[in-house]
């Protein structure tokens, strides 16, 4: 990271998010180049794992219909009823992209690009995970993410947040394309003179750098709030801070299934109810994308990737 780029980021988000942040990727990938530990263990670095995945899928003729399923997007239309939304934002569409895994994708994003020119929505959030694999050269995924992000119209802006694939490198290259990301903090989004918050959280399932209460510091009571938070794992904290809405991803709804949509395994610390679709908890509404991309291995089952369109309705009392 060049200096002029540190040090606008220092002014930022502050010098001890920053450094936590640089020292936790390098942390991280000390331990992905050196195979680490049962101490260090992440899924997302077992490179055998997509290997012998790949192997299997091929003996069972399953790999081809796996590839198809992750291309087969369903866009997902989510009612979300909000108290004391302002009436100016009924009937706010919010789409949501997550987990693009952008440089991992078969037909370099075309299908998606081509869905996305025909959906309507007047914000984007983009929750995150934008590169294949958690260590390696981010230019691939940068370029097709904003390739992708070309083809969304939203007249509120993209917005963004880090996930746990994500280097705080990212952020400048993002930004200069449009896509303005939220570090643990706050965008302000006004429509007709009235305002909701739009809260966007760094990474807390595998960097920890994700601060709620900052986020949160220069809301007005009784505002509506929404928080963008890459995973799930966060829903305690976000229901205590009296958000009214999260939108999460990282869980990918497990992406390999058995029918029924039962997840095998969904890598987050958060149990299985909060992982794909609509959830609540305490006074908090949330939602859980299956993601847009795909992770370890381009392949679904039983769990199809989607982008998904939330909308803002005033909660009548
Ligand atoms: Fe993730």
């Amino acid at each position: 990271m060049n200096q002029e780029i540190y040090q606008n980021l220092s002014r930022r988000i502050g010098e001890n998010h920053l450094r936590r942040r640089l020292t936790g990727q390098v942390e991280s990938a000390a331990k992905f180049y050196s195979k680490g530990g049962f101490a260090s263990f992440h899924i997302e670095n077992v490179e055998l794992l997509p290997v012998v995945l790949k192997f299997l899928l091929k003996m069972l003729f399953l790999d081809k219909r796996g590839a198809e399923n992750a291309l087969d997007y369903r866009v997902e239309q989510v009612p979300v009823f909000i108290k004391n939304l302002p009436p100016a934002f009924n009937g706010f569409r919010v789409l949501q992209l997550s987990d693009l895994h952008a440089d991992g994708m078969a037909d370099n994003g075309q299908k998606l690009i081509s869905i996305l020119k025909h959906v309507e929505a007047d914000l984007c959030v983009l929750t995150g995970d934008f590169r294949f694999l958690t260590q390696d050269d981010y230019a691939p995924a940068l370029q097709r993410t904003k390739e992708i992000a070309r083809a969304v119209d939203a007249a509120y802006g993209i917005w963004g947040i880090l996930g746990n694939h994500d280097f705080i490198e990212f952020v400048p290259e993002l930004e200069d394309a449009g896509i303005r990301m939220l570090l643990n903090e706050t965008a302000t989004i006004t429509k007709n003179g009235s305002r909701i918050y739009l809260a966007g959280i760094d990474d807390a399932h595998l960097y920890g750098c994700h601060d709620i209460a900052k986020a949160n510091e220069n809301i007005p009571d009784h505002a509506s709030k929404i928080l963008l938070s890459h995973t799930p794992e966060t829903y305690a904290e976000a229901a205590e801070a009296g958000f009214d809405y999260i939108i999460c991803g990282h869980t990918h709804g497990g992406q390999i299934c058995l029918p029924g949509g039962i997840p095998l395994m969904v890598n987050a610390k958060c149990p299985r109810r909060f992982c794909a679709g609509p959830w609540r908890y305490k006074g908090l509404q949330g939602y859980t994308s299956r993601a847009t991309g795909a992770s370890a291995l381009p392949v679904r089952f039983f769990c199809p990737p989607e982008i998904t369109v939330h909308e803002f309705n005033r909660q009548q009392k």
